[in-house]
Order: C-alpha cells, then structure tokens, then sequence
C-alpha cells in the first residue's frame, strides 16, 4: 500500500520512483511563514514545479466504496500486530520515520500562534507506533483512531495504566467525526491511501471542525510521481499523486502551510510527504471567524 520495495515477498506491484528519489533529492523543504494560508508547491531538486499535467490526473478512483473499506479490512486483519507488520515489513524504517516526524512537529511548535500541547489524535493508529514514540512525549493526552480491534487490544496492552491515553476509538475514519474544539493536532499517517476521494474530503471538513483554535492537521503519506492514482488490490488503497492530494485538502476548506519531504528512507520507496494544514478560515470564537 504504501511503500513500492522493488524486491517484494508479498506480491505488491513493482513501480521504482526513480525521479524523485528520497535520498537524491536536494532540495526537500518548502515552509510558508505562519499566519499566512497558501497553497504550497513544493519545487523539485532542479528548482523546477513538480506538478504534473492535471489533466492527467484521475477525480475519482472507479472504486465501489463499499468493497474498498472491507476488503482493507480483511487486509489487516490478517496481518500481525507489530511495528513491521504495521510498516509492510520496513520495521527498520520506523527509528527514521518518528525522527523525520518529531523535527517536523517541533517546527510546527516553533511558529507564530502554534497549537496547543494538549490533545492530539492518532488516526489509523494500528498498534499505537506513532503514539508511543512520538506522540505522547508532546501532548497530554493522545486519542488512537483505529479499525482494527485486534491492533487497538495491542495498543491497550503496551500503555496499560498510561495517564496519556485518553480514548481507544475502533472506527473506520471514514465515519470518525469527533466533536468540535477537541485536539491540537489531529495526526493521519499512512492511512488515507484507504479512503475514497470523496470520504478524504468528507474527513478532512470535519476534522477542521474538530480544532481547538490554532489547532491543525499533519498528513504523512506516500505520493506517487506518476501523475496517476496508484492503487493496490492486495491492501485496497491508493497512493494519490500530490495534486490531486493538494486539490482535496483545498477542496475540504484547508490550507497548507508547511510541506515537507521525508529523508533517509531507503531507495526505491514511495516520496513521503510531511504536510501542515490549517482551515482557511479559523474559528476564533463562536460568533467571531478570522482570515488567516
Ligand atoms: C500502514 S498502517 C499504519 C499504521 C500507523 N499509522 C503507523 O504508521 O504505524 C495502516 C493502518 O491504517 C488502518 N486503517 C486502514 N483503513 C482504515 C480506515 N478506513 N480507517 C481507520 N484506519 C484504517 C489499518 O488498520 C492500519 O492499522
């Protein structure tokens, strides 16, 4: 689903990213000044726009919606609850992965008018990795949002008597939809590749809507370079090409205010993006809406 080994033993489709290979890449940071909403576009190591033709692009995946989230389902009830099962067996990407995801948050911390510390939601939690190794070391309490009861009994197991978990919520995201002014930061990690466009942008709207003020949503995801969506049958997911992934959190009233690539993950993986996003227009106060 989310990452393209080209050796694989577990039969996914062969596709090497050879144009813009993580570790080759030089320059792999675009950030917009905070407080100021735009739509970031993220220059490749020639300094060129990445963008592919748009035309090019698919707006909807000919997905029976229905089938896409069971079969995804029986998909990961079958695979083992443990760090290389939750990361298709790149278990040693993960020391990398919480590295590249803990300086994004600190810099995310480090702007004007950051979120708060205080509730953070872990969506497509699996066994609680992200939670446990990155998470709960910067917010009070951490919410894990999971489908799979088996990987939340593991997540439950490993933080038993932890003060810093606050709910275990089995729920596809595609249904999530948390109450208002709850979390600082709502976490999606490998995971949206899972849901239809149209649901993505369904879940992005009401996630806005569950920001404390200031608060914002880190997407962490695989983007394909082929300007096409890439799906995976075995896992029933897709890997979005980064238009398409920009033109759905644009549509669902979000902005981007950081875009970041990851680094020192093996070749021949899938580009990872780490992204920041805000509502274009934040809630201040029930009556009282600012522009930012
Ligand atoms: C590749 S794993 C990533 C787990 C975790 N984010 C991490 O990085 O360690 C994908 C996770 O998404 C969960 N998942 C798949 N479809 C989902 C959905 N529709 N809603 C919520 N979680 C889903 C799977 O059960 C699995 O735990």
């Amino acid at each position: 689903m989310w990452i393209l080994p080209q050796e694989s033993t577990k039969g996914y489709r062969l596709t090497r990213d050879y144009k813009y290979n993580i570790s080759e890449v030089a320059m792999d940071f675009t950030e917009i000044t905070d407080n100021h909403c735009h739509s970031v576009e993220t220059l490749d190591e020639n300094g060129k726009n990445e963008f592919c033709d748009p035309a090019k692009i698919s707006n909807e995946m000919g997905t029976d919606s229905e089938s896409f989230y069971t079969d995804a389902a029986s998909y990961w009830e079958n695979i083992p609850p443990t760090v290389n099962g939750m990361l298709g067996g790149y278990a040693h990407i993960s020391a990398a992965d919480i590295s590249g995801s803990d300086a994004f948050l600190r810099s995310i911390f480090q702007t004007a008018n950051p979120p708060g510390h205080g509730r953070v939601a872990d969506c497509g939690a699996g066994i609680g990795r992200i939670s446990r190794h990155l998470l709960q070391k910067h917010f009070g309490k951490v919410d894990l949002v999971e489908q799979c009861q088996t990987f939340l009994e593991k997540a439950k197991d490993h933080f038993k008597g932890s003060p810093k978990i606050g709910e275990y919520i089995c729920q596809g995201l595609q249904d999530f939809s948390p109450p208002a002014n709850t979390y600082d930061i709502i976490w999606c990690q490998w995971v949206l590749g899972h849901l239809t466009d149209t649901d993505l942008t369904d879940f992005f709207t009401r996630m806005a809507g569950a920001l404390k003020v200031n608060g914002v949503i880190v997407v962490k995801e695989n983007v394909s370079s082929s300007g096409e969506v890439e799906k995976d049958d075995e896992d029933s997911s897709v890997t979005r090409p980064l238009p398409l992934l920009k033109r759905i959190i644009s549509r669902a009233g979000l902005c981007i205010t950081k875009d970041v690539k990851q680094k020192n993950f093996p070749k021949g993986l899938y580009e990872v993006r780490m992204m920041c996003l805000k509502p274009k227009v934040q809630q201040q106060s029930k009556n009282n809406t600012i522009d930012i």
